[in-house]
């Protein structure tokens, strides 16, 4: 599929999309977030497709947020629109997918930028990442699931803080919060996120959906994470992969699981 805002390429079971507009530090408007959305959509459904990694072009930015430039305009009805269907499209889509996706941090990831990150399941960041949600700083929150995300990964007090002050952490600030889950030079970045895709690869894709949706569990008002965990264990019992990947341990060889 032709992108004018991405970049899709798949090597080695690994879906890497990256944001493409590196003149506007990959600022996402709405062309971009629907572009992102396809992308993620077709990467999910691809059996050869084991994880996704999502990036930005270029060595200064990740995602430098929402575009203010698309929305400096906008009323109240059409904020919440823009809000309501941007964390359709992206933000609780990428978070609910059956493919794990990790968050390679290669710059700012500011505003809409740090929401794609936090949606992501889990962060990896280059040293010269820099984070935060600055949007009081426009007279607006943040819209894109940041001021759920954000308290869930670092806590009530810290995200407050980030927030109110619209401030900005580092690389390492953000590993001690447990923000981002390594820190590494930035030429070493992808080569990170790689080589732990590639470790989730040999795993049961099947067993990780459903570790995904049993996680997710966790977050959602009104539902009972354990009962979703329980039915899911339950459930594994009965397929092809809980076979191969008992039947291997057994007669002490790696197993080779059938993929999503
Ligand atoms: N929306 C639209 N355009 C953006 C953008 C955003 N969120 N962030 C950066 N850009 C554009 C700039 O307008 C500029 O475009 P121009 O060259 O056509 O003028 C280009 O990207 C480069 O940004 P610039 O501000 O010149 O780079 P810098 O190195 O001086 O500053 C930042 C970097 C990240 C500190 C600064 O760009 C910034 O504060 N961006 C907005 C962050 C933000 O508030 N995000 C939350 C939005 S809700």
């Amino acid at each position: 599929m032709a992108y004018q805002n991405i970049i899709s390429k798949k090597d080695n079971g690994i879906t890497t999309i990256t944001i493409n507009r590196p003149n506007k530090l990959n600022a996402l408007n709405k062309d971009t977030i629907q572009e992102l959305h396809e992308a993620f959509d077709v990467a999910n459904r691809d059996k050869g497709t084991k994880v996704i990694i999502v990036t930005g072009s270029g060595d200064k930015a990740f995602v430098a947020g929402a575009d203010i430039s698309e929305f400096a305009h906008f009323n109240a009805k059409q904020g919440m629109q823009l809000a309501a269907k941007g964390q359709e499209l992206l933000f609780d889509f990428i978070e609910n997918l059956s493919t794990p996706v990790i968050a390679a941090v290669n710059g700012f990831a500011l505003g809409g930028g740090l929401e794609l990150a936090m949606a992501c399941h889990f962060r990896v960041a280059s040293d010269n990442a820099k984070m935060g949600l600055p949007e009081v700083s426009l007279g607006v929150i943040p819209g894109y699931g940041g001021t759920q995300r954000l308290p869930q990964l670092i806590g009530k007090g810290r995200a407050m803080e980030l927030i109110m002050t619209a401030g900005m952490i580092d690389a390492n600030q953000a590993l001690a919060y447990g923000l981002v889950n390594h820190v590494t030079p930035q030429e070493k970045l992808l080569a990170l996120c790689e080589k732990i895709a590639l470790k989730i690869s040999r795993n049961s894709p099947v067993a990780i959906t459903a570790a995904i949706k049993a996680i997710n569990a966790n977050y959602q008002d009104g539902v009972d994470g354990f009962k979703i965990e329980i039915e899911a264990f339950g459930k594994a019992f009965a397929t092809q992969d809980f076979k191969e990947g008992t039947t291997a341990f057994l007669e002490k060889r790696k197993a080779d699981f059938q993929g999503k």
